[in-house]
């Protein structure tokens, strides 16, 4: 039996084993692979996506956990050809080297935005702790994040 995902704002049907991982579903089979595999074991926070919202670890979740619920890959965070906040933060930062935790650590921040517009330094480091930066571009991404959340206030 197919399953059926709402990725972005669309449906899609995958016809894969209920424990495959999101993750490879959402690359191999829905063909959005902004979404990168570090670890495969939680640690790294590459393959962070939103699921109603909430920052999850796609490689160690099931895709039947994801059935029914609203999944934001880094492709959904553009409208209309507009950069999400956070992404543009991002850039105006340079808050990346290689560039590959950038999905990931662009999804920690946005799911912190969303909870809180106000999120202190401290709340800006424990949000993307688990995202691991091997560039160490850190003291940017901080930038970025903060940049964001003053551009939400203002
Ligand atoms: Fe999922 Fe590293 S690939 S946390």
């Amino acid at each position: 039996m197919p399953l059926t995902l709402w990725v972005n704002g669309a449906e899609h049907q995958v016809d894969v084993a209920p424990d495959q991982k999101l993750l490879y579903v959402l690359r191999d089979q829905v063909g959005l692979t902004g979404t990168k595999y570090g670890c495969g074991e939680g640690q790294c926070g590459a393959c962070t996506v939103l699921i109603d919202g909430t920052a999850t670890r796609s490689c160690l979740s099931p895709v039947a956990q994801a059935v029914g619920k609203q999944i934001t890959t880094i492709e959904g965070l553009e409208k209309s050809g507009q950069l999400h906040p956070v992404q543009k933060a991002f850039l105006d930062a340079e808050a990346f080297q290689c560039g590959y935790c950038t999905s990931g650590a662009i999804i920690s921040a946005v799911a912190l935005l969303n909870k809180s517009d106000h999120p202190t330094d401290q709340q800006i480091l424990a949000a993307l702790e688990g995202n691991v930066c091997r560039c160490g571009a850190y003291p940017r991404i901080l930038e970025a994040v903060r940049a964001a959340a003053a551009g939400r206030r203002g």
